[in-house]
């Protein structure tokens, strides 16, 4: 017997294709059903201070209105549970205190949309507003140090920077950014009894669920949350919004399903944003271009409100073999709307304040980039000095630098043109950090040969309904087309969220259990039976392939899962299976903190216990840019990204979840940034014309290889790919820059001004 050809990897086309192509995919906003009632929010027009009145009546006599709701008359509600990384915002209309433009004061409720819209702009509000601190560099601000007592250190930066040959001492910054999937987030709510249903653009539906059980007091499993598609998510949909809560809140209270459908401008204000960040980078090294010192300080936004788990310094000191290494988070809250994790949070900041420092330090002492990093490329995670379950950066650097041409490239900045273009050549590395969490999921086999996985997890556009029908099938030699997988219902088998680069570990891993089972107990069926070709096997004596199990050492004699089911009397068979995060997960951050506490003694403790192996994903980005002297005009003219992504699922829509971080890096890089009026915070370019993303004419071709072998942490060998295109072009197109033009930028988005 010939072994089949493996269905993991295969660039498959979407399962979920089809549907979404033809409008048959059923998103939140398109739910339809009986007696549905429509929501327009009313927000606050300034940052902080108090509703002296509401006046509603005119709103609530308008045509269709069927109620409208403020703090003076909307029910009281309990607060959702805290939890660190994703926590809930304020209980809304509980009370006339406004903490930020935005804030919803109101919420009508009509029989159509254009009712709901025009009877909330009736509404009239007067209000008491405080003074606002709005921005980073407002006067008198109190940054808070190690907010998220991540804060990392080994060896001693401050005599290393004093011995160093050279350093690079550079302040960085990076703007607000806004999410801005094309899908506008929406709700729908009803209560069926004392049962809540609810259609949510969510990441994260059982937060989704536990969190709207706690506010109205009812039990888990007497809420349900539905997400079988999301328009479009970006870290926005990983926590529970108040929009949310005001449309289960509505519904309960007119007895009739609601629904919200944010407007654009407030998708700027109702679903977090990406903090802004200022950045001090100091690197010491020495002239043969051994680095001895990084020290990296990162102040970042935060909102009074709520707040998130947003650090930025903390893949610094695993990226690079150093002695001496400091990584420092503080936070400034302001009078803003929460900030949210967005793609890549975080890292995305720190990884453009390092990665271009390095550039800096390349050119001082004028050795090649890559070069340079390869002098002091981690073998090991630096921090614990553990070895990586894999890594092959250095194969992202050689086969990147070599599909793009790197040995073309001239050092001196200005010295490569094309015609009157001033041509850059830039790159940057990239080191992620794995996250794995909990994961369930059930499967089906029939008797018919079809098999129905089922988990409710999400698909935000990331493939997870293909990719996990591949796992499936690969599991148990199946044609993926006998598989279907079900997703984006809490009433399934519990997944995590999609977010985190995590979903695909965690999910694959899960799937891939339940197949091991599905095989185990077909076979146990079959094992007992005279029957069976299979009798007295054991798992060890059978393959799998064809929809069959094959005795391994008489590959004729096989059954099929229909024929053994039908025999025993059985329609289908289910099983579950799990995945958990390894030891590695907590380990590698418990043992980081112990050398940042304890120095040599905290190394000595986490080899005592050396059942830990740091799992991540690295990347290196390779871009050319064009720069027009006169005119400062900046081009992204092609770029080359090479992923160790450890073993890839469907090699189509991993370069797609590549392509898609890049774009999203250079909106980054040359476009974002969430701009606001001083003293309201009103976001004056929240719209889609205004705050600008890149548009086709803005990217290149992307050039993307995957290399490195499977992982070693989990069985399938995954490693996540969600984030890590997007982290390190902004340095990347940033080090272009320079070589293009000798100048070096360090605040994103670039300007053209800056490069007149
Ligand atoms: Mo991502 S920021 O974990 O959706």
């Amino acid at each position: 017997m010939t072994p089949e050809p493996r269905v993991i990897g295969l660039g498959l086309d979407r399962v979920d294709g089809p549907a979404k192509v033809t409008g048959a995919a059923t998103y939140t906003m398109d739910v339809a059903v009986a007696g549905l009632l429509h929501a327009a929010l009313v927000r606050s027009t300034f940052a902080i201070g108090t509703i002296t009145s509401i006046e509603t009546a005119q709103a609530a006599a308008a045509p269709g209105v069927v109620a409208v709701f403020t703090h003076h008359n909307a029910p009281r509600m309990k607060k959702p549970s805290w939890n660190l990384i994703t926590p809930p915002p304020p209980v809304p209309l509980q009370d006339a205190s406004v903490h930020h433009y935005g804030q919803y004061i109101a919420m009508v409720v009509a029989e159509t949309p254009q009712q709901a819209t025009a009877a909330a702009a009736l509404i009239r509000v007067e209000h008491k507003a405080a003074t606002a601190s709005l921005s980073l560099d407002a006067p008198a601000l109190k940054a808070r140090s190690n907010p998220y007592f991540l804060d990392a250190k080994r060896g001693d930066v401050e005599s290393a920077l004093a011995a160093a040959d050279i350093t690079v001492d550079a302040t960085f910054s990076t703007k607000a950014n806004a999410h801005n999937p094309l899908g506008l987030f929406s709700t729908v709510a009803y209560w069926e009894g004392g049962r809540l249903v609810v259609h949510d653009s969510t990441q994260n539906p059982y937060l989704i669920r536990d969190s709207l059980a706690k506010v109205f007091s009812v039990s888990k499993d007497k809420v349900q949350v539905l997400v079988p598609y999301v328009g479009g998510a970006f870290g926005a949909g990983l926590r529970l919004w108040q929009h949310v809560i005001l449309t289960a809140m509505a519904a309960r209270a007119v007895g009739r399903p609601v629904k919200t459908v944010l407007t654009r401008p407030q998708m700027f204000t109702g679903i977090g944003h990406r903090p802004a960040t200022i950045q001090r980078m100091r690197i010491g090294a020495l002239r043969d271009g051994t680095i001895t010192a990084i020290d990296h300080e990162a102040t970042s936004t935060a909102a009074k409100v709520a707040n998130v788990l947003y650090p930025v310094t903390l893949s610094t000191p695993a990226t690079y073999r150093c002695d001496n290494v400091r990584g420092r988070d503080r936070q400034v809250r302001l009078d803003i709307p929460s900030p949210a994790h967005m793609r890549g949070p975080g890292e995305a900041e720190g990884n453009f304040a390092l990665e271009t420092a390095l550039d800096e330090v390349a050119y001082a002492i004028g050795m090649d980039p890559i070069d340079l990093r390869m002098r002091n490329y981690a073998k090991v995670h630096p921090q614990t000095g553990l070895a990586w379950s894999s890594k092959a950066l250095d194969e992202c650097y050689r086969q990147g630098a070599e599909r793009f041409g790197w040995a073309d490239r001239t050092p001196r900045p200005r010295s490569m043109r094309d015609g009157h273009w001033l041509v850059g050549y830039g790159m940057a590395g990239v080191t992620y950090g794995h996250f794995q969490a909990k994961c369930h999921a059930s499967l089906t086999v029939r008797d018919d040969g079809t098999v129905l996985v089922r988990s409710g997890a999400t698909d935000i556009g990331q493939g997870t309904y293909t990719v996990i029908t591949q796992v499936a099938a690969d599991g148990l030699g199946l044609d993926p087309a006998n598989v279907r997988f079900e997703l984006g219902d809490t009433d399934l088998p519990r997944a995590p969220q999609a977010g985190g680069s995590g979903l695909a570990t965690a999910l694959s891993n899960a799937v891939r259990d339940a197949t091991v089972n599905a095989i185990a107990a077909l076979l146990s069926l079959a094992s007992a039976d005279h029957a069976s070709p299979l009798h007295g096997c054991s798992a060890r004596d059978v393959v799998v392939a064809g929809g069959r199990i094959h005795r391994k050492d008489d590959a004729s004699r096989s059954e099929t899962y229909g024929a053994i089911l039908t025999r025993n009397g059985r329609s289908e068979l289910t099983v579950q299976g799990s995945s958990a995060p390894s030891r590695a997960e907590t380990g590698v951050l418990l043992g980081s903190l112990a050398v940042s506490r304890m120095g040599r003694a905290g190394r000595r403790l986490v080899e005592a216990t050396h059942a830990i192996a740091p799992a991540g994903a690295f990347a290196a980005h390779f871009v050319e840019v064009r720069v027009d002297p006169l005119l400062g005009r900046l081009r992204v003219k092609r770029m080359v990204s090479a992923v160790d992504a450890g073993q890839v699922l469907n090699e189509k829509l991993a370069r797609s979840q590549i392509v898609g971080g890049i774009v999203g890096g250079i909106g980054q890089a040359l476009f974002e940034e969430i701009t606001t009026d001083e003293g309201s915070g009103r976001v004056s370019n929240a719209t889609l014309a205004d705050y600008l993303v890149p548009v086709n004419a803005d990217v290149p071709d992307i050039d993307v290889v995957f290399v490195g072998e499977p992982d070693s942490d989990n069985a399938v060998g995954v490693k996540g790919i969600g984030e890590i295109g997007l982290v390190g072009v902004a340095a990347a197109i940033g080090n272009a820059v320079h070589h293009a033009t000798g100048k070096r930028l360090r605040s994103l988005p670039f300007t053209i001004t800056e490069l007149m």
